[in-house]
C-alpha cells in the first residue's frame, strides 16, 4: 500500500537530529517539504538544530527533549508526541552511540544496548498506533553492517561481563535488525512498512569517538579510510523516506538491498529476544 507517496507536508519524527547523519537527513527532508519533529538531549542543541532545519524548509520544525538512554524519558517523549500530533508518517530511529568504555544507563542497561536497541524499540512500540492510523507510513531504523558480526544473548540483554566496544555495538545493531524483521511481519497488510539501513562509513562524532579524534593515528588514518560526509550518510535515509515505493526489503546497505545476518532468520532466537525485550520494556509499554 504505497498510495501517492509524497514527503511534502508529511510528519517525520527523527531521533538524534542534532548532529551527524540525523541532522543532515532532517535538513534534506525539510528542504523537500517534510514537517520535521526531532529529539534532542539539550535545549541548546535542540534550538540550534531547529534554527538550521527551519532555515532549510518551509514547515516549522519542532523538537522534544529526550535522553534516549532513559526508558522513562523515551516514554515521556512518545506521550508528548502523541498529545501534540495527529499524524506520524515516517519514524526514523537514528540516535545511536558507540561508547569507548562500558557505561550503564539509568535503567541499569549497558549504554549501547539501551540507546541503540531498547530506546528505538520502545519509541516505535509506543508510536505504532499513530503510525497505523497515519498509514501509509514507514519506520526506518539506522543499523550498521557491523550487525553481521554481532551476537545477541536474550538472557543477558542488560549487559554483563567484560566490555568490548565492537561486540556491544554489533550486538545492539543485530538486535535492532531482528526487531525490524519482527515489525515488518507484524505490520504486514497495515500500510506501515519497516526497514533497517546501513548509512556507510561516515565521519561523525560517533565514528571519531571510536578512533579518538585528537589522536595522531586518527588524524593520519581518517583520510585514508575514506570516511564520507554526514550528508552522504543521510542519503539512504532520505531515499527510504521519500521514494514512492515503500521499502521492499528488510535491510539496505546504503541504497542497495542487502542480505542481513543469517541469525535474523533464527526464529527461536528471535522469539527469545522478543520475550526478553518485552520483559524489560513492560513497565513502560
Ligand atoms: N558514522 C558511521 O560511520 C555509522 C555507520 C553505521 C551506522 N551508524 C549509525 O548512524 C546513526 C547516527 O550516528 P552518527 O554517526 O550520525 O553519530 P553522531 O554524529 O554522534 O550523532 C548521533 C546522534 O544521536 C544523538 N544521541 C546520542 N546519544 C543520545 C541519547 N542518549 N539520547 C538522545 N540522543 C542521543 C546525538 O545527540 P547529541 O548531538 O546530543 O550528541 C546525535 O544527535 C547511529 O545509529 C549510528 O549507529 C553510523
Amino acid at each position: 500500500m504505497t498510495g501517492d507517496w509524497n514527503i511534502r507536508g508529511k510528519t517525520v519524527f527523527i531521533t538524534g537530529a542534532t548532529d551527524g547523519i540525523g541532522k543532515e537527513a532532517a535538513l534534506e527532508l525539510a528542504r523537500r517539504g517534510a514537517r520535521i519533529v526531532f529529539s534532542a538531549r539539550t535545549n541548546e542543541k535542540g534550538e540550534k538544530a531547529r534554527a538550521e532545519i527551519a532555515a532549510a524548509g518551509a514547515n516549522e520544525p519542532e523538537y522534544f527533549l529526550c535522553d534516549m538512554s532513559s526508558l522513562s524519558e523515551v516514554k515521556r517523549c512518545a506521550r508528548e508526541f502523541l498529545r501534540e500530533h495527529n499524524f506520524l508518517h515516517v519514524l526514523i530511529n537514528n540516535a545511536g552511540v558507540m561508547p569507548p568504555q562500558k557505561r550503564e544507563s539509568k535503567d541499569g542497561i549497558e549504554l549501547t544496548m539501551a540507546v541503540n536497541y531498547f530506546a528505538p524499540v520502545l519509541l516505535t512500540e509506543l508510536l505504532l498506533p499513530l503510525l497505523r492510523q497515519s498509514a501509509p507510513a514507514r519506520v526506518i531504523n539506522v543499523a550498521s553492517t557491523l550487525h553481521k558480526e554481532g551476537d545477541v544473548n536474550p538472557d543477558t540483554m542488560r549487559g554483563t561481563g567484560p566490555y568490548d566496544i565492537y561486540r556491544a555495538y554489533a550486538a545492539s545493531k543485530l538486535a535492532l535488525v531482528m526487531y525490524t524483521r519482527r515489525l515488518r511481519e507484524s505490520l504486514s497488510g497495515s500500510g506501515v512498512t519497516a526497514a533497517a539501513v546501513h548509512p556507510g562509513w561516515i565521519k561523525t562524532k560517533l565514528a571519531l569517538g571510536v578512533l579518538g579524534e585528537s589522536s595522531l593515528v586518527a588524524r593520519i588514518l581518517l583520510p585514508l579510510t575514506r570516511m564520507h560526509s554526514p550528508a552522504y550518510g543521510a542519503e539512504p535515509l532520505v531515499r527510504l523516506a521519500t521514494q514512492i515505493k515503500a521499502p521492499s526489503s528488510l535491510y539496505f546497505e546504503r541504497n542497495r538491498e542487502a542480505e542481513p545476518s543469517p541469525k535474523i532468520k533464527n526464529a527461536a532466537l528471535a522469539a527469545r529476544l522478543w520475550d526478553s525485550t518485552r520483559g524489560i520494556l513492560s513497565p513502560y509499554l
